[in-house]
């Protein structure tokens, strides 16, 4: 157990608040991972004066520099990895495999941005004018808020601060409670790699996210987690007129038509709605499956259930961690009942395991709801957790329409082998990221990553796009005309 402080300014300094709150072990919940402190808006003060001098220092570095900063914050990272990923697993309950790819993510996104450094494109275009230069540039913004989740504790952040460090910006972020003792980690990484003081700066707690998104100087706001947070966060920050990137919900689809391998099909389902116990915003949550093969799935599905052992996150061979927390078990708890209500017919787990080693944390079984049809809440509501409703469909129009009977638009799977309806569904499905012969989850960091409808307000993470949240365009007129020319007015002439 460690007591953390918050880290601004390039130092961990004491907290102006006595209040604190604990990170545990959701295997082992009498084990206190960290204490952190709970920061008032006094904390986010300070570290918004440290973010301030940070991002007049940091703004004037040119990119190619920021980005050999990243690129050694990568290289630590890699050196880490196996370190961070035991404390990952934890403090969050990851299996340690998956925490192992966590981690690599981040590396992934540090060396993906420091790359940018030596790219960040815009456009050059030609004016309506003669010796006239029309063109455009990235600058920085200013202060960013990063607020994130606790189910990615390292990657998720990565996606936000990495590009947003590379565009030239300053920092504060707010980890989750849960993952607080991870999300330190970035400071650490961050300052051995070389970067200034008060460029990056973390307040741990609850209330201060609230905090972060009201102060008028945090000019950038990028959130991850829950639609019904992302809104709120939205209506606050719109009366400053900043900047907000939102990544909240899911509720993904895998449909299975016919022509499809089953088995590759049922690997899908393993890992899409099983991996990371259900808690991640791409899991697999909607199974919809064509009459056909509906019989001949679900029995290939229930003979390899079985192979997944929840245990100790840290052996290797385990594949399911067990829930965060008593508040998302309970979640879980809830949404089964309702399902049962409902009239879904509950064909395999539903329950919660407290035996033996299971005592000591919060565990929740692998869960299939069958029957389930479109009106029902455990259909359309994010469980964030390892269960999973399944769907029977007549066709592939009716597979489509189903799948698109959502609020979020985050990922989504089709397993076929009838290439005209791939590339329909391509076409039709109404999701961020769709997958083809393959699960919800398991997007890569330098592709665009993000959701339609309630999942998102139209930004993409990842890849070349994150920069659009985290940069303002410049343009410039360069007229060597050496006289007065007016745009829209004067025509072309020798
Ligand atoms: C999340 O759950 O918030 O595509 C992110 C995936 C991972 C990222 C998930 N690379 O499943």
């Amino acid at each position: 157990m460690r007591y953390y402080k918050n880290f601004i300014n390039g130092k961990w300094v004491d907290a102006k608040t006595d209040k604190t709150f604990e990170s545990r072990n959701p295997a082992n919940w009498d084990e206190v991972i960290g204490i952190f402190p709970d920061s008032s808006k006094e904390d986010l003060e300070l570290a918004v004066e440290s973010a301030k001098r940070g991002f007049e220092i940091w703004s004037k570095i040119p990119a190619p520099k920021r980005g050999e900063i990243l690129r050694k914050a990568g290289e630590i990272l890699l050196k880490r990895k196996r370190e961070i990923a035991q404390l990952m697993s934890k403090e969050i309950g990851k299996t340690i495999t998956e925490a192992e790819g966590d981690v690599q993510e981040a590396i992934d996104t540090a060396f993906y941005s420091s790359g940018e450094g030596r790219r960040l494109f815009s456009y050059i275009t030609p004016s309506e004018l003669p010796n006239k230069f029309a063109l455009t540039f990235r600058r920085p913004i200013g202060i960013v808020g990063v607020i994130t989740a606790w189910n990615f504790p390292i990657a998720v952040p990565s996606w936000k601060i990495f590009p947003a460090l590379l565009a030239g910006n300053s920092i504060i972020f707010k980890p989750a409670p849960d993952g607080s003792a991870v999300g330190s980690i970035f400071a650490e990484v961050l300052q051995e790699a070389g970067l200034p003081d008060g460029v990056f700066n973390i307040v741990f707690g609850y209330e201060v996210g609230k905090f972060i998104v009201e102060h008028p100087e945090i000019k950038v706001i990028a959130f991850t987690g829950g639609t019904e947070t992302g809104k709120i966060i939205y209506q606050i920050a719109s009366k400053f007129l900043k900047k907000v990137s939102l990544e909240l919900g899911g509720k993904n689809p895998q449909i299975v038509m016919p022509s499809a391998n089953l088995d590759l099909a049922v690997d899908g389902v393993l890992w899409g709605a099983f991996g990371t116990s259900g808690q991640r915003c791409t899991s697999t949550s909607r199974l919809i499956l064509h009459e056909k093969i509906y019989n001949d799935f679900m029995e290939k599905l229930r003979k390899r259930l079985p192979e997944l052992i929840l245990g100790d996150p840290l052996d290797p061979k385990t594949t399911m961690g067990p829930i965060i927390n008593p508040q998302s078990l309970e979640k879980i708890k809830k949404y089964v009942e309702i399902g049962m209500n409902e009239g879904a017919n509950l064909t395999y787990g539903g329950n919660q395991l407290k035996d033996g080693y299971y005592s000591k944390g919060w565990w929740f079984e692998p869960t299939i709801f069958e029957n389930v049809n479109t009106n029902m809440k455990i259909f359309q509501d994010e469980i964030f957790g390892p269960v999973l409703s399944v769907i029977k469909v007549k066709s592939f129009e009716e597979a489509i329409e189903v799948a698109n009977n959502s609020r979020y638009g985050l990922s989504s799977s089709i397993y076929t082998n009838d290439i005209n309806e791939a590339m329909k569904a391509i076409e039709l499905l109404q999701a961020g990221i769709t997958y083809v012969n393959a699960p919800t989850i398991g997007a890569e960091s330098h592709l665009p990553f993000g959701g339609v409808k309630e999942t998102g307000n139209g930004y993409r993470e990842g890849g070349w796009t994150v920069f659009d949240i985290f940069t303002e365009w410049k343009t410039v007129y360069i007229d060597f005309s050496g006289r007065l020319q007016k745009a829209q007015i004067d025509t072309w002439r020798e």
